[in-house]
C-alpha cells in the first residue's frame, strides 16, 4: 500500500506492506537510520519518534498508521547546521557511550522539555522511564537533561 506522510517537515511517499513498522519504513525506505532498532518490542525506547507531537516507539507503530500524519525523528531535531540544545547537552555532559540509546533519549528529552521546560528529577525519571541505557548508569543522562533544561 502507498502511504504519504510528513517526515521532519517534508512530505514523503512510499510503498509499504501492511505489517511493516514505522521504524522499518523510516530506516529502510526513507533513509533515516537515526531511530535505532534494538528490541522491536516497545521495551527500550531507542526507536522513539514524535507522531503528531506525541512520543511513540516507532517499532510499535505501523507505517500505515503514519499515513497522513506528521513524524519527527532525531534527524529532524537539528537546528539548521547546528545541533539541537538537547543534542549539545548530551555531548557536553558525556552522556553518550555506545550511543545506541541516544537518539531515543534525545527525542524523549526534547519532548519532555517542550511540554515542561523545568522538570523535577521525578518528572525526568518518569519521562525517560521508557528509554533504556545499558552503558551510562543514567547519571550523565540526568546531567544532560538538566543542562538542556537550563539552556
Ligand atoms: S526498538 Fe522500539 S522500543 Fe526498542
Ligand atoms: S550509551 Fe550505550 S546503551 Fe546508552
Amino acid at each position: 500500500m502507498k502511504i504519504a506522510t510528513t517526515i521532519n517537515g517534508e512530505r514523503k511517499e512510499a510503498d509499504v506492506w501492511e505489517g511493516e513498522s514505522l521504524l522499518f519504513a523510516l530506516r529502510e525506505r526513507f533513509g533515516l537510520p537515526g531511530s535505532k532498532n534494538a528490541c522491536e518490542q516497545g521495551e527500550c525506547g531507542s526507536c522513539s519518534v514524535l507522531l503528531d507531537g506525541e512520543l511513540v516507539c516507532a517499532c510499535l507503530v505501523l507505517a500505515a498508521q503514519a499515513d497522513g500524519h506528521d513524524v519527527v525523528t532525531v534527524e529532524g531535531l537539528v537546528d539548521g547546521d547546528g545541533l539541537h540544545p538537547v543534542q549539545d547537552a548530551f555531548v557536553e555532559t558525556g552522556a553518550v557511550q555506545c550511543g545506541f540509546c541516544t537518539p531515543g533519549l534525545v527525542v524523549a528529552t526534547a519532548a519532555l522539555l517542550e511540554r515542561n521546560p523545568d522538570p523535577t528529577d521525578d518528572e525526568i525519571r518518569e519521562a525517560l522511564s521508557g528509554n533504556l541505557c545499558r552503558c551510562t548508569g543514567y547519571q550523565k543522562i540526568f546531567d544532560a537533561v538538566r543542562l538542556a533544561a537550563g539552556s
